[in-house]
């Protein structure tokens, strides 16, 4: 098979990381979460002690820091994260971390190399618009705040977290906007992407949608 390149975007909460997953899984390719990348370093950062809105210790810290794939799971300077990035402390502050270009500047480099080397399909705010855009396939998935926000409470009631349903919709908001407005390779929709809407879809609706358009 030819290296294949497909980018998933769209705000938080659309499916993007689950229906990539999915199609990772049949189409026998390599899954990146780009999201876990930016969650990763602000983890680090808090950890750290390290004030977020200090860019240049956060862009120190980033470049310190080795960032690497395995079997669809994030490394960090040899440490595997799993459920620690996924945090409301996280995702509190985690668009303020992205939206500092020299951390995405080299975010981007380790994307552009694994896409370099193998079939992938990727998830993220920027993947068809600037990290790949020229990959094969561009999807934008979106569907209502609302519905985003239901969708992420109900995933974090079942891994047992205490929040609530306001707090989340807050948070998902608040997170677009400035994922949206931040000035370089800000969240928006690739001219030639492919735009569903997930509303009131299926997991496996949304999936077929996405397949359907594929061809190998
Ligand atoms: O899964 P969820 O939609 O909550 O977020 P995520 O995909 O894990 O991304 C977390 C945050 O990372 C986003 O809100 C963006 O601020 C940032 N991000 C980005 O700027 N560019 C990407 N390609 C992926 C994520
Ligand atoms: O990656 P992103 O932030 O766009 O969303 P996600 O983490 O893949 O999906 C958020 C939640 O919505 C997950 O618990 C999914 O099971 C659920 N969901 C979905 O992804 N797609 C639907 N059509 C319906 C529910």
């Amino acid at each position: 098979m030819r290296n294949l390149v497909i980018a998933v975007d769209g705000p938080a909460g659309a499916g993007k990381s689950t229906i990539a997953k999915i199609i990772a899984n049949r189409l026998n390719i390599n899954y990146i979460d780009t999201g876990a990348m930016y969650r990763a370093i602000t983890y680090k950062c808090l950890k750290n002690n390290i004030d977020i809105n200090n860019e240049e210790e956060v862009v120190k810290l980033a470049k310190d820091t080795d960032i690497d794939f395995r079997d669809n799971n994030i490394y960090i300077d040899g440490n595997i994260l799993k459920e620690e990035i996924r945090t409301m402390e996280v995702s509190n502050n985690v668009s303020n971390v992205a939206k500092i270009k020299e951390v995405r500047y080299l975010m981007v480099d380790v994307q552009r190399e694994i896409g370099k080397r193998n079939s992938v399909i990727l998830d993220g705010r920027d993947i068809g618009s600037y990290v790949f855009p020229n990959a094969d396939y561009k999807f934008y998935l979106v569907a209502t705040p609302e519905e985003r926000g239901q969708r992420r409470f109900k995933e974090l009631k079942e891994k047992g977290y205490e929040t609530t349903l306001e707090e989340i919709i807050k948070d998902i908001i608040k997170r677009d906007e400035i994922d949206s407005n931040r000035e370089f390779a800000p969240l928006v929709k690739a001219d030639d992407a492919i735009e569903i809407d997930t509303t009131g879809k299926t997991i496996d609706d949304v999936v077929e949608s996405v397949i359907s358009k594929i061809n190998l």
